[in-house]
């Protein structure tokens, strides 16, 4: 009798150790990036190896098929923290009370389709998604968005909920930014975790402009410098920098599909960060709302900034020097995220 009772209580406090499920929404969840992800996030990586998790998967009517699929394969994962999974095509549902919102599926360019087009058709989406998380979701909401053009989408998508603070919204460079660190990992023969303080400012495009000038490798026991760690100035000002801006193009022509698995990856470690903070004296890459202030990027903009996070609160790392080589790619990339919100705006008010 005594070993039960001591077994009952034992099982009580463990249940009641756990933590309240917290509600993830991740959408075009049927497609390509949300398969590599919504593994990740199931299982602990994002949001923490003790929280429980209902997983939220949106997509359009077409795809709902797909969706009991992904829902049966979660199932058949065996997950211990995965509490529940709600596969939907309604945003009332998708949006409703969720605690983070991962904002994946967008319009995909079609064929003889206009840049115009498509951002008109992303906008109407955007907007209706914010709509849905201004009515639907916590105010204290994280919002990642993903789906290109992921600047413009995430701004459209925090203007179409302006009860959730615009703090809370953030777009994914987090990609270009491994992508960076990767790169000058490779040329010093050092794994990625020994390069940290890459900047990705910008756009999500290739006008992005991936900057080392702040970064630093740690090869032979100390911290260097990375334009001393490798070694090579003509480089670093130009096959880098296109290397990087040009990489989501080279792995298509590669593998006939869009990155999907370093997507999914780069999705975790920006959403885990948001969570659990920055580690000290490191930044990383974010598109966040730019207010004016801050290294002359206009307000008014999702623009890709370094930042450090603590208690779930972003800020940007002030006071880096800027050259004027850094200085111009800087505005150039602006300048087409100005002349992007621009037309976005016009179809907003539409
Ligand atoms: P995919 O085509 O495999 O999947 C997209 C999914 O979104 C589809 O299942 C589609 O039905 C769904 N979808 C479309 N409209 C929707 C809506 N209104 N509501 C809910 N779901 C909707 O595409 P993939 O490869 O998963 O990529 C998704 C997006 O992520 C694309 O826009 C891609 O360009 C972007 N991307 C962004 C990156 C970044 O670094 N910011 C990196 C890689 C991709």
């Amino acid at each position: 009798m005594l070993t039960l009772l001591a077994s009952m209580y034992l099982v009580t406090q463990a249940l009641s150790s756990q933590a309240e499920p917290i509600r993830v929404v991740v959408t075009g969840a049927a497609g390509q990036i949300a398969y590599s992800l919504l593994y990740g996030i199931a299982r602990g990586d994002v949001f923490g190896k003790d929280q429980p998790i209902v997983l939220v998967l949106l997509d359009i009517p077409p795809m709902l098929p797909v969706l009991d699929g992904v829902v049966m394969e979660l199932q058949d994962c065996a997950l211990p923290l995965l509490r529940d999974v709600i596969p939907t095509d309604k945003v009332e549902v998708g949006f409703k009370d969720v605690d983070a919102a991962i904002l994946v599926g967008s319009m995909p360019r079609k064929e003889g389709m206009e840049r115009k087009d498509l951002l008109k058709a992303n906008v109407a989406i955007f907007k209706t998604q914010g709509g849905a998380l201004e009515k639907h979701a916590k105010k204290t909401v994280k919002v990642l968005v993903v789906g290109n053009p992921a600047n413009t989408n995430c701004l459209i998508a925090s203007k179409s909920a302006p009860s959730i603070p615009k703090e809370n919204f953030s777009c994914l460079t987090r990609l270009d930014h491994n992508r960076a660190s990767a790169q000058v990992a490779m040329r010093c023969s050092v794994s990625s975790d020994k390069v940290k303080n890459v900047i990705i400012w910008g756009n999500h495009s290739s006008t992005q402009y991936p900057d080392v000038h702040h970064a630093k490798v740690n090869a032979h026991g100390g911290e260097v410098p990375v334009y001393d760690a490798v070694k090579d100035d003509a480089w670093l000002h130009a096959g880098f920098i296109s290397t990087v801006q040009q990489r989501g193009g080279a792995v298509i022509k590669a593998r006939k599909l869009s990155s999907a698995m370093s997507a999914a990856k780069a999705i975790c470690d920006h959403m885990r960060d948001i969570w659990f903070g920055t580690k000290e004296g490191e930044f990383v890459s974010m598109g966040v709302s730019s207010s004016g202030n801050a290294y002359g990027i206009p307000e008014d903009l999702i623009y890709s900034f370094p930042v450090q996070i603590k208690n779930k609160s972003w800020k940007i790392v002030g006071g880096l020097p800027i050259n004027d080589f850094s200085r111009a790619k800087m505005a150039a990339t602006a300048e087409e995220l100005v002349e992007e919100r621009d037309t976005a705006v016009e179809f907003l008010s539409q």
